[in-house]
């Protein structure tokens, strides 16, 4: 479990402004969530900001403000007009399990001996009611609102779930709990809310308090209730009180995988604390913390309670997992089957210990529903494993500056039409739009250089059926391409020479075609060269990839993965020859006996053997008209070892005309310095 090491840390504050700025903002971000739940602060920073607030006051005590949120319920926030019968409060917050230790240690100092008996328990994410019965009929409900008096919200009781409207006994009593929506309510509530026009809810909190409130709606939103505390029945256990509730027919957590659980000892609280932590992800609604209660009514009664909060319960407050960031820019991915699915780009910000930098945006519909700009400050969510999600823009946050989102108007990846007919957007060839994609790139110049096969050629041989992957370039006939719209005689026959001579490209380049993710121009040269040979490549494992110089584990993995992806292509190039060439792998080979040989160090011999070679500017004379891929490779056939940096091992520097800081960095460094002509004489011999 994360603990307050991780968590946002109170700045301290400096002066009697900083202080008198932080109450204000504290004041507003109260008010705001109180009143529908959303808030400028995510509940982190809101924390952290009441504990920076704390410490002032602990500091300076004559200048505590009469507004300030410390020792209120609901930070001062609310006012309703009904009076609580008995005062409704909240909880004392620990953010460790060190300050729960401690928190304990204080309780059990107070009471002068250990605490009898322990509940654990969910702490439900919603907004506390207190729901009246007489004689075993609901009379009404209301919201907590200063604690001392709450509003009249009876009117939404019939849609909340787990809230009889009868108990199993004509009893005068009043349930306290939580009010929430579940996932499932909360995806039903924005989908009709979208449906009739209404902006859908920033998260569930702000959903279930506005839907608490609302007045005439046109539509039905469901919610949840669980039962936590009642006043009326007599002095219980928490435990059996919690089982009691249940028997009357409310909803507790009881129903739920994270469930109340009575504790002996301080060790198995932490258990259950951290056990109940590690449902989060999983559970069906939102919790933001784990309760720890002092079970026996004894114990209650002698600790007593605040004007907040009781002293004997604490909520060990987890992470939050809605926090508010910038929305920077969309980004518009195709995926296998030609979806064009929107990414949000955020400012990275920390959720539940990871920070998230890309959220999904399900599909250019949402994004208009939600009415989205570019410079937006925005909810995300983000829970366990699942993808992080933009939820809704802050809309009073807004300062004038934001963009529209532009969508787009052609495939990003092919450039052929969209299909926007469907909610998902796609491109208009499906899959084969992978396929001209993939073409495009792997006769591109620094793959298999393939002269003649652009952009239309691809598009034409995909659509014609002729090709589907790589491997059926290389089974074409002059016969199939003069099928093609403007293919004369001569283009045909250019083609057909140009796929010839791709056919014996170096291994480098026939690896790099495949476009393997994480693999371009510079990967593909050292895989190449430390396996060798395409066998080898597709025999390693990821401990053998991440042997290669700059691959680290996680790309070994996908590495792998991919290559999976692509046997049957893979197989089908080496029938048709293509990409069989071998070398001399530098990596080390394992022998007979399984013992690891030599690592042939620059397996080449050539006259750039043990160099490390920087290529900069532009390139002339007999260099003039190679590619700096090209240029690379000439590096490598040469002996040597291309790099695109200059650093202390770098020891030579090929600098061409307007060569920059490369060039004053390597003179800075004292290495060997060449012209593009000096170079190309040195390497003659392995010039092609
Ligand atoms: S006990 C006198 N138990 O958390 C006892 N509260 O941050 C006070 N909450 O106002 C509440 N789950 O709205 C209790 N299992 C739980 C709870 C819970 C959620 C809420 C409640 C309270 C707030 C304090």
């Amino acid at each position: 479990m994360k603990d307050a090491a991780t968590m946002a840390s109170p700045a301290a504050l400096a002066s009697p402004d900083a202080y008198a700025d932080a109450v204000s903002t504290a004041v507003r971000a109260a008010a705001a969530y109180y009143a529908d739940g959303a808030t400028p602060l995510g509940d982190d920073e809101y924390d952290a900001l009441v504990r920076a607030i704390e410490a002032y006051e602990r500091e300076h005590p004559q200048e505590v403000l009469p507004d300030s949120p410390t020792g209120k319920v609901a930070g001062g926030a609310v006012v309703g007009d009904v009076p609580h019968s008995v005062p409704m409060l909240s909880l004392d917050n620990v953010f460790s399990a060190e300050e729960l230790a401690s928190w304990v240690e204080g309780l059990e100092r107070r009471l002068g001996r250990p605490v009898a008996g322990w509940c654990v328990e969910p702490k439900l994410d919603g907004l506390a009611i207190a729901a009246r019965y007489r004689a075993g009929r609901l009379t009404q409900v209301l919201t907590r609102g200063d604690g001392l008096a709450g509003e009249d919200i009876t009117p939404a009781a019939d849609a909340v779930l787990g809230l009889p409207a009868r108990l199993g006994e004509p009893l005068d009593i009043e349930l306290r709990g939580e009010v929430l929506l579940t996932q499932e309510q909360f995806d039903h509530a924005n989908a009709v809310r979208t449906e009739h026009g209404a902006t859908p809810f920033a998260h569930p909190r702000s959903g279930a308090a506005g839907t608490l409130r609302a007045k005439d709606r046109a539509y039905r939103v469901e919610l949840t209730f669980f039962a936590y505390g009642a006043i009326g029945l007599p002095d219980l256990g928490h435990g059996e009180l919690l089982e009691r509730l249940a028997a009357l027919g409310a909803n507790t957590a009881a129903s739920t995988a994270a469930h109340p659980q009575r504790c002996a000892t301080i060790e198995e609280v932490g258990q259950r604390v951290d056990e109940i932590a590690a449902l989060r992800a999983a559970l069906p609604f939102g919790i933001d913390g784990v309760v720890v209660k002092a079970d026996s009514a004894a114990d209650q009664e002698q600790a007593g309670s605040g004007s907040r909060a009781p002293r004997w319960a604490v909520a060990r407050k987890l992470q939050a997992q809605h926090k508010v960031t910038r929305l920077l820019g969309v980004e518009w991915n195709v995926g296998r089957t030609g979806i064009i699915a929107p990414r949000a780009v955020l400012e990275p910000v920390v959720i539940d210990g990871v920070t998230v930098t890309y959220a999904t945006l399900h599909n250019p519909a949402d994004i208009e529903r939600r009415g989205l700009m570019i410079g937006d400050q925005v909810f995300v969510y983000r829970a366990g494993d699942v993808i992080p999600r933009v939820e809704a823009p802050l809309v009073d946050q807004r300062t004038g500056a934001e963009q529209p989102i532009a969508f787009p108007e052609t495939c990003p990846r092919c450039g052929d039409a969209i299909d926007t007919t469907e909610q998902r957007w796609r491109c208009v060839r499906g899959r084969a739009c992978q396929a001209v994609a993939s073409i495009i790139y792997a006769a591109g110049r620094d793959q298999l250089d393939v002269e003649g096969l652009g952009g239309t050629r691809a598009v034409q041989l995909v659509e014609a059926g002729l090709v589907a992957d790589l491997a059926d370039l290389f089974t074409l006939t002059k016969e199939q391409l003069l099928t093609l719209e403007r293919m004369g005689d001569t283009s045909a026959d250019n083609l057909l020479a140009a796929i010839e001579t791709a056919r014996t490209q170096p291994l480098n380049r026939v690896f790099c075609a495949l476009g393997i993710r994480g693999t371009g121009r510079t990967m593909s040269r050292r895989i190449a060269a430390h396996f060798g040979s395409m066998a080898a490549i597709r025999a390693a494992d990821a401990e053998a990839l991440a042997g290669v110089d700059g691959i680290g584990g996680e790309k070994a993995a996908v590495i792998v993965t991919e290559l999976a992806g692509v046997a049957t292509l893979l197989d089908r190039l080496a029938a048709l020859g293509v990409g069989t060439a071998v070398t001399t792998p530098t990596a080390p080979v394992a022998s007979a006996d399984g013992a690891e040989g030599e690592a042939v160090a620059g397996a080449v011999a050539g006259p750039l053997t043990g160099e490390s070679v920087v290529v900069t500017g532009a390139m002339t004379g007999p260099l003039a008209e190679l590619s700096r891929n090209a240029v690379n490779e000439l590096i490598e056939r040469a002996g040597g070892k291309a790099s695109s940096s200059v650093s202390k091992r770098t020891t030579l520097l090929v600098a061409g005309e307007k060569a920059g800081s490369k060039r004053a960095k390597a003179e800075e460094l004292g290495i060997r310095i060449l012209t593009p002509e000096e170079f190309a004489t040195l390497v003659a011999d392995h010039l092609a």
